[in-house]
């Protein structure tokens, strides 16, 4: 009997902030980070997916070297996981026009992230690409015939999307894609903004948002005025303490421990306490994950050879599958 193969697992992070943020890590990267040692890891920084919306090109630039770092910095191994930019490997932009050319105009035009985002730039100044970033996201996860792809709460319905095309692909020109699974945290898939605990925690609302580059007295600060209740009892129960509630999945996620001790260690305590608590366990992993992102960022070569490692690697898989979706459709090969 041969040995079980390892799950394939990919997943993918923009470049649109100069720093992850505490949603990323712990709806994300943290899972990143033990899946890559019993999977066939591959994670990228989807910079072609940034470009969705307007942006400068030097702060692009800036970012996806940042964002790179901060992958290693938060303990991806180059050695373990394929880890590369997605704009190095041209298959993705390839396999989307097939793929594009398979979704319904319906099926696009119902992806909510679309129709938020598309309503904050106006509908009609939204550009075709943040129309298509869901297809780009399908071929990103396709191309790599993953398993699994683990993601926050909020990636789902693109990676219904992502079933979907894969499936329907199969059925018209034969089995060539994995259907994807989706895999998300327990508790922690959706990190909610400290300001808002209605909203999920995002970039584009940085007071309720902690970045993990920031200084550890503005993480401290803004932890120190998240919102909480007038209730004053440390309990967790996202209905109606969504703001406590919150804080403990923070300080469950970064200590390890149980939100049930939590909550027995918190037992007549205040607030201020319980914050103070997810203050110095975010400062103590943001701030020698600031040092490595900087180290990273202080050897250029160094992270170019990785990048360019990262991308051979993630090529010989993608120059394959796009090959064989090729031949399905009835391209000529010009070889
Ligand atoms: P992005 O860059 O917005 O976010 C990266 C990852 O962080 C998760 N996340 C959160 N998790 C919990 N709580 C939060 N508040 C929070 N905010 C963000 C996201 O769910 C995500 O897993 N479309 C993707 C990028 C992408 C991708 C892919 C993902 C492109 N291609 C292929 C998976 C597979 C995105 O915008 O993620």
């Amino acid at each position: 009997m041969s040995a079980p193969t390892m799950p394939r697992v990919l997943s993918g992070i923009q470049p649109t902030a100069d720093s992850f943020h505490i949603g990323n890590l712990l709806g994300a990267l943290q899972q990143w980070v033990s899946l890559q040692h019993e999977s066939d890891a591959f994670f990228c920084v989807v910079d072609l997916h940034a470009i969705t919306v307007a942006h400068d090109p030097a702060v692009l630039h800036r970012r996806t070297l940042s964002s790179y770092a901060q992958l290693l910095a938060a303990g991806l191994d180059p050695d373990v996981a394929t880890v590369f930019v997605q704009s190095h490997v041209p298959e993705h932009a390839q396999l989307q026009w097939v793929l594009g050319c398979l979704t319904g105009m319906g099926e696009a035009s119902r992806m909510t992230q679309f129709k938020d985002k598309s309503q904050k730039a106006g509908a009609q100044s939204a550009s075709v690409g943040l129309f298509t970033y869901p297809i780009l996201q399908a071929a990103d996860i396709l191309l790599y015939s993953a398993d699994e792809v683990p993601v926050g709460e909020d990636q789902r319905q693109h990676l219904e999307l992502s079933r979907d095309l894969a499936e329907r692909f199969n059925t018209r020109f034969g089995d060539t894609f994995t259907l994807p699974r989706t895999r998300v945290m327990k508790g922690a898939a959706k990190i909610l903004d400290l300001q808002d605990p209605t909203a999920k925690m995002s970039k584009s609302q940085p007071a309720g948002c902690v970045f993990l580059l920031e200084s550890p007295s503005a993480i401290t600060k803004k932890i120190k005025s998240a919102v909480t209740d007038s209730e004053a009892s440390v309990r967790y129960d996202p209905e109606t303490k969504a703001g406590v509630s919150n804080l403990l999945t923070i300080l469950s996620a970064f200590s390890g421990q149980a939100v049930t001790d939590l909550e027995s260690e918190f037992s007549g305590r205040g607030y201020g306490d319980l914050k103070g608590a997810v203050a110095d366990a975010v400062v103590a992993f943001a701030e020698p994950y600031a040092a490595r992102t900087n180290e990273l960022l202080a050897a250029p070569d160094h992270l170019a050879t990785l990048m360019r490692d990262g991308a051979q690697r993630a090529r010989d898989v993608a120059v394959e599958l796009l090959q064989r979706v090729y031949e399905r459709i009835g391209f000529v090969s010009a070889t």
